[in-house]
């Protein structure tokens, strides 16, 4: 993108947008088929804040044993650890970067950006250094470099920053690019705009409080307007309900979505989502973070019995029991037989298809629902913002997503329209350390 495109403005319009077909007519086929988601103002920010609690990001108490970092293919956890009055202050230091182990907040606003042309590696390292001191300033309640004032006299709200970097910008630089950061194949039904996919950059902003998200990304974007252009970005909620009471939250089907995950306890320093080994060593402590952009096909849907809406997912809508149990906790007993021997829990229903075959396919989902445009059908663009974690995409969400997009019955009612995988850098180890050192420097 040219040096001198401005970052102002809403992500281009898409042309899957332009191109959009009707929805199905329920029972009809698919059209992919019947098969187919910180500064020295912080610590004035600090003192001038009550903080009701504390989230330490992975390095967070592991007395939280059991509760949900994110809260699955929906964002709107558990916040037993979480004040979501809005006083709330996120640590920005440590081994992992923090938004990811922590409790996910009821808002996000993630950014792609890509590096201009001309910049150079010391201009990209002065950006992230700009971005990491505004980011533990703003995390903590301090005022950062430029503010424009736009959240003046709100609280922190929990507020986490966190930032990747894509292939095509490691490959720029020449760090060497790990296997774990590889190109997302295609799968059935995909219709994925570019204009809506990948990106050299990317910064995830979550917090209580949507206008703490628009302020923190107008400090950024404006920090980095000599280096990066905005190449997309995605708004995105959960249910402020449940996460005040700390019930799973209901994703635009109506499902409870978040129910089996990773726990914040397996996330504490080490587990199935952080790149422990030294290879790449830039990464050491780091992630990945796979973004589907996955449009839900409601006016079908909801033209399903219930009954049929628990038969595609495998679970009860109203308890999120899984079909056969009682308690939306049950064990999901994949071997049990209806009367008449068939599957209790059908075998191309969601939960069966996605359950891990082995912990090499763990992932922490941390999505969101997103609602945006009107398309040429009359119908809203809506759906979910799926966010997964893992240590390497290659063993975990890519040959998850193939069993779905070959059997889930609930492909005939999505349509993912953008999609990236980035490597989420590792945290920043005292506060003279800045994000991307390990890269960068
Ligand atoms: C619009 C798209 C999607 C919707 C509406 C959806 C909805 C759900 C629901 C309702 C559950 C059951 C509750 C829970 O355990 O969280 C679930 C489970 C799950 N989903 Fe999705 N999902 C979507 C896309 C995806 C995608 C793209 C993946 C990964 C490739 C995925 C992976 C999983 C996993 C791993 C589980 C937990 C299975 C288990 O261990 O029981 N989902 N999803």
């Amino acid at each position: 993108m040219s040096s001198t495109d401005h970052n102002e403005g809403p992500a281009r319009d898409s042309p899957a947008d332009a191109q959009a077909e009707p929805e199905k007519a329920s029972g009809g086929i698919s059209r992919r088929g019947m098969f187919g988601l910180f500064t020295a103002t912080a610590a004035l920010g600090v003192a001038g804040f009550a903080v009701a609690s504390q989230v330490t990001g992975a390095t967070s108490d592991p007395s939280s044993a059991g509760s949900r970092a994110g809260s699955g293919d929906l964002g709107a956890g558990n916040t037993a650890e979480t004040d979501i009055a809005g006083s709330g202050i996120v640590e920005f230091d440590g081994l992992h970067q923090a938004g990811i182990a922590t409790p996910a907040q009821s808002n996000i606003v993630l950014t792609s950006y890509d590096a201009n042309q001309n910049a150079s590696r010391s201009d990209l390292a002065a950006t992230m250094k700009a971005w990491t001191v505004a980011a533990r300033a703003m995390t903590s309640g301090g005022s950062a470099k430029g503010d424009p004032g736009i959240s003046t006299g709100s609280r922190p709200a929990n507020l986490t920053v966190t930032i990747g970097v894509g292939a095509s910008l490691v490959q720029r630089l020449g760090a060497g690019r790990p296997a774990a950061l590889a190109d997302m194949p295609a799968f059935a039904g995909d219709q994925i705009d570019p204009a809506r996919s990948d990106g050299d950059i990317v910064v995830q902003l979550c917090a209580d409080d949507p206008l703490i998200l628009a302020h923190a990304e107008r400090v950024l974007t404006r920090l980095a307007s000599d280096t990066l252009t905005l190449r997309w970005q995605e708004q995105g909620f959960g249910s402020t309900g449940a996460r005040r009471d700390g019930r799973t939250g209901r994703n635009l089907m109506g499902q409870l979505d978040g129910t089996n995950n990773v726990t914040t306890s397996q996330l504490a320093t080490s587990g199935p989502i952080w790149v422990d080994e030294a290879e790449p060593a830039w990464m050491t402590g780091g992630s990945y973070l796979v973004v589907r952009r996955i449009r839900m096909l409601l006016n079908t849907w909801e033209h399903e019995s219930t009954t049929r809406q628990e038969h595609v997912i495998g679970r009860t809508k109203a308890t999120g029991a899984p079909l056969g149990g009682k308690l939306e906790s049950d064990f999901v007993d994949l071997e049990a037989r209806n009367p008449d021997g068939s599957p209790t829990i059908p075998v191309d229903s969601h939960v069966r298809l996605s359950k891990p075959q082995s912990t090499g396919e763990s992932m922490m989902r941390r999505g969101y629902s997103h609602r945006g445009a009107v398309l040429p059908d009359g119908t809203v663009d809506q759906g979910l913002l799926f966010l997964a974690y893992q240590k390497d995409p290659t063993t975990s969400f890519i040959p998850v997503q193939q069993r779905l997009s070959a059997h889930d019955a609930l492909s005939a009612f999505t349509v993912t329209t953008g999609s990236a995988v980035f490597a989420i850098l590792p945290g920043t180890s005292s506060h003279s350390d800045w994000l991307g050192s390990t890269l960068l420097a």
